[in-house]
């Protein structure tokens, strides 16, 4: 049901140091830097050999990721897993009651359909499952 990593999502205050920090300092190649309104998000992806980094700054203190930096500072937010069908990975879960973030696929940063999984569902590790596209 499950693939790979696809990537590993990090909380930082700012984003652009942190990118240069990633680019200069570790050779990653930065991807994309997106703003999403909805998740109050300003967010850069940047490649890690095989996986991504997915580097959030909060734009808004009470969006989850602003409240996350308040209350746990910087640091690692999530992991996120490859699906071959995202749908059924939630019915799954779902019908064993696993506690789910999204019910339903939504859009995510780079226009992917995603979904979170309950930390306390997965031994508090917030988790993303990521619907792959051919890759
Ligand atoms: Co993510």
């Amino acid at each position: 049901m499950i693939g790979r990593i696809h990537h590993l999502g990090y909380v930082v205050r700012d984003l652009r140091s942190a990118v240069a920090f990633y680019e200069e300092v570790f050779g990653m190649r930065h991807l994309q830097t997106e703003m999403s309104e909805e998740q109050g998000v300003l967010a850069a992806r940047l490649q890690a050999g095989d996986v991504e980094l997915e580097l959030l700054q909060p734009t808004n203190p009470d969006s989850p990721v602003g409240r996350f930096l308040a209350r746990r500072g910087e640091g690692m937010h999530h992991v996120a897993y490859l699906v071959p069908n995202l749908e059924r990975a939630l019915e799954e879960l779902e019908s064993r009651e696993f506690e789910l973030v999204d019910r339903q696929p939504r859009v995510g940063l780079g226009g992917r359909r995603i979904a979170f999984l309950h930390p306390q569902s997965a031994f508090g590790v917030l988790t993303e499952l990521v619907e792959e596209r051919g890759e």
